[in-house]
């Protein structure tokens, strides 16, 4: 088991997106540690979910750490973007492309943090020579591009053995599950080593968003 209990991070995916202001300062103060924000560009993922501008008037009405992930496709031409709107950490998939360790080196010079993110099928060979520039790799538990999905059993194995490769490494570097996390999945996330834990429906759907974080964290 992990020294620490496990980060949460809320994804907004999930919330009311006509009331986006009060869900924020509500998700702050129900004890969320980081805001996650799911860029989806209706080409890389089948979905089409917000911009740099609604990350930018975000910013003013949360003071967790904005988590971003790009689901986006070529990602490189908007990190300035986003960074400039108020990212803390910024995550790309390596099928963005062109070039995986270029964008890690431009996000770490935008002053952010940098995290990789692998889809279902992607292996963990994917992450292993680009470590030195990851502050997070992200493991989906669900193919990107929609929330309330079934979380994928199968990817267990994988976080496990990034787990691994991130001890032999001696990198402070999260470890990140990102798709259908609820009180049931969280414990095996967990004992399998991820220590952030993304969840939408867990959270934004629940009635009490300060009980979901802390189930979540509890069951973990
Ligand atoms: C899916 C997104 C997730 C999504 C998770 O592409 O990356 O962050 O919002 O939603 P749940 O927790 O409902 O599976
Ligand atoms: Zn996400």
């Amino acid at each position: 088991m992990l020294p620490h209990p496990p980060r949460i991070a809320p994804s907004l995916l999930a919330a009311d997106f006509a009331r986006l202001g009060e869900e924020v300062r509500a998700i702050e103060a129900a004890g969320a540690d980081w805001l996650h924000l799911d860029i989806m560009d209706g080409h890389f993922v089948p979905n089409i979910s917000f911009g740099p501008a609604l990350v930018r008037a975000l910013r003013r009405h949360c003071g967790l750490p904005f988590d971003v992930h790009l689901m986006i496709a070529p990602a490189d031409p908007y990190l300035e973007a986003f960074a400039e709107a108020g990212a803390d950490l910024i995550s790309v998939h390596p099928e963005a492309g062109p070039h995986l360790h270029r964008t890690l080196q431009s996000i770490r010079a935008l002053g952010r943090r940098a995290g990789v993110v692998l889809n279902p099928a992607t292996p963990v060979s994917a992450v292993e020579h680009v470590l030195d520039l990851c502050d997070l790799v992200l493991v989906m538990t669900v193919n990107p591009g929609f929330g309330g999905q079934s979380f994928l059993e199968s990817q267990l194995p994988k976080i496990a053995a990034l787990r691994r490769m991130i001890a032999e490494s001696g990198r402070a570097i999260a470890l990140q599950v990102d798709g259908g996390v609820t009180a049931e999945t969280a414990p095996r996330c967990r004992a399998a080593g991820a220590d952030v834990l993304v969840a939408g429906t867990a959270v934004f759907g629940a009635p009490d968003y300060a009980r979901a974080i802390a189930a979540l964290r509890g069951a973990a």
